[in-house]
């Protein structure tokens, strides 16, 4: 059968404009997940020396964020160098600085050939200042730039350094002595260190960079102030911004961070009261326990949810030094943990020997005992004290003591009548401190954490009178968790060990978990 034809009328369509629909720009970086890189454990830095260079080194090694400290290292370098610098590794990292004339001044003013005599003192130096010397300046910027040079050393990945807040006069030139080395990470905590990722940012393009000094009765802003150009010998290098993490205690400061600082924050770690080193002081009026240690209560619980919708990376710290914490760090949102006080005891920390053997002998036998001094700290912070003979959480060695302060790491400044900048510290001889417009009650308890801090590393100061500086250490609640480290009847770790151990439950379930990290359903909500 023969179809008829059927002649189509022409239809002239109209020609269909599609609106061009534009797709909203979604802005992707606050919903980054954070990057496989991102280190599920950080070794948590650790004043003054305990996490030096060759721990940092061995956390790194070991695919973990090893991080050095950067409090006094300008002293422990000096005290370094004046012990012979044994093994060599100072002039290695110097024959590394980039303006070698200033490292030669360092080497030649500092190095004591064969070590001073056990019994003399270590030279002093002058004490940080708004104002610093160029001398002061020269062996920040050298010492910081070692130590981040011989973490570094031998692998690939990433080391990074942590500050306090509070010490603020070193900061700058501290900063891009680390730079100078590579630093992918930089940490502080202590203070609201708002300032820091603009003086980064300054710092990686070259730039002058300028930190605002806490001046107690300064009507106007204070400025400490450091321009690269002034140090270079020749073209400056070009530097690398490190990631800024900032360490909080609660979700006022982690917001304020985010919200005020200068610059990128790339992530935050949150230390609850339990951890080791300083802590933040309660909320609220001051309570206390029999023994005089703060109160802790409900206002100081923090609220993972609301640190987790901020959308940064964040790591959870205090008392995560045990198989199994990372998985529940990272069950409850977290990209992981920092832990300190179990790397504190590792072969590589820098904890004086014999401290590390008793502390270690201590958490073995589950007798390790933790003290929350709310008065120790000049900071006004309370800090936490490993109860040992002979060190400074002895009365008697603490009453013992001829107040001295020749470093002055932890000095406040403050405006004086004369409109000039003094420095005053609660830890100083009281007449001083009186003289300088400080309160009395705020002397009551006070220690001298430079001095002692450097003894527990083994560069104690020696006074005239053949008396020794005494330690005082540090550590979290958690002492006695460091047994779990402690195998085959052994009483010593190394800091893989440790990283192993803690990552034995997480190790084949990162694909899995990482999906989950910012949106875990039926999360703890809150946790101290
Ligand atoms: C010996 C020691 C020294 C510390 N020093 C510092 C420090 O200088 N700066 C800092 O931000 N945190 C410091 N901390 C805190 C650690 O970086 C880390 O956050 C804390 O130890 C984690 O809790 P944990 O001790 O329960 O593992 C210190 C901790 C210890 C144990």
């Amino acid at each position: 059968m023969e179809l008829p034809k059927i002649d189509l009328p022409k239809l002239d369509l109209p020609k269909l404009e599609l609106p061009k629909f534009e797709l909203p720009k979604l802005d992707l970086s606050r919903f980054e997940m954070p990057k496989f890189e991102l280190p599920r454990i950080i070794q948590g830095g650790m004043g003054v020396g305990i996490s030096k260079w060759r721990l940092a080194q061995a956390v790194s090694k070991a695919g973990q964020l090893g991080v050095v400290s950067g409090t006094a290292l300008d002293t422990l370098f000096v005290r370094r160098l004046a012990d012979g610098d044994q093994g060599g590794y100072m002039k290695r990292a110097l024959d590394a600085f980039p303006f070698q004339e200033m490292a030669r001044r360092v080497w030649n003013e500092y190095f004591v050939p064969g070590g001073k005599p056990a019994e003399a003192p270590y030279p002093t130096l002058p004490v940080h200042q708004a104002k610093q010397q160029t001398k002061v300046v020269e062996l920040l910027m050298t010492s910081n730039f070692a130590e981040v040079f011989l973490a570094r050393d031998g692998h690939k990945n990433p080391v990074g350094i942590n500050f306090l807040e509070k010490v603020q006069m070193p900061h700058l030139a501290s900063i891009y002595g680390a730079m100078l080395a590579g630093v992918g990470y930089v940490l502080m905590g202590a203070g609201i260190p708002l300032h820091i990722p603009g003086v980064l940012d300054a710092l990686a393009a070259g730039h002058p960079a300028a930190y605002k000094l806490a001046v107690a009765g300064a009507a106007e802003d204070v400025y400490m102030n450091f321009n690269p150009v002034d140090y270079a010998e020749g073209k400056l290098p070009e530097l690398v911004r490190p990631k800024f993490l900032a360490i909080i205690s609660s979700n006022t400061l982690a917001t304020t961070m985010l919200r005020r600082a200068t610059g990128k924050v790339d992530g935050l770690v949150y230390e609850s009261p339990i951890a080791g080193g300083h802590n933040a002081p309660p909320r609220g009026k001051l309570q206390v326990n029999e023994a005089g240690e703060p109160i802790y209560g409900e206002r100081d619980r923090i609220s993972i949810e609301d640190l987790r919708a901020l959308g940064v990376p964040f790591w959870l710290a205090g008392g995560y030094g045990a198989p199994g914490k990372v998985r529940e760090a990272i069950d409850l949102g977290a990209t992981g943990v920092q832990v300190g006080t179990a790397f504190s005891l590792t072969e590589e920390s820098g904890l004086r020997e014999d401290l590390k053997q008793e502390l270690l002998a201590q958490a073995h036998d589950r007798r390790g005992q933790v003290f929350t001094d709310r008065l120790a700290s000049p900071t006004g912070f309370p800090f936490k004290v490993a109860v040992m003979e002979g060190t400074g959480s002895d009365l008697a060695v603490y009453q013992e003591r001829k107040r001295v302060c020749d470093l002055g790491y932890l000095r406040e400044a403050y405006m004086d009548a004369n409109q000039k900048i003094g420095y005053r510290c609660a830890a100083e001889p009281v007449a001083n401190y009186l003289a300088k417009g400080g309160k009395e009650e705020d002397t009551v308890g006070r220690k001298c954490l430079c001095n002692s801090l450097l003894a527990n590393v083994g560069h104690a100061q020696i006074r005239k009178n053949g008396r020794v500086e005494a330690a005082l250490v540090t550590v979290g609640d958690d002492l006695n968790s460091a047994a779990e480290f402690m195998v085959d009847g052994k009483l010593n770790y190394s800091a893989a060990e440790v990283v192993d151990r803690l990552m034995s439950r997480v190790r084949d379930e990162v694909a899995e978990t990482e999906p989950g990290l910012f949106g875990h359903p039926g999360m703890k909500p809150a946790f101290v």
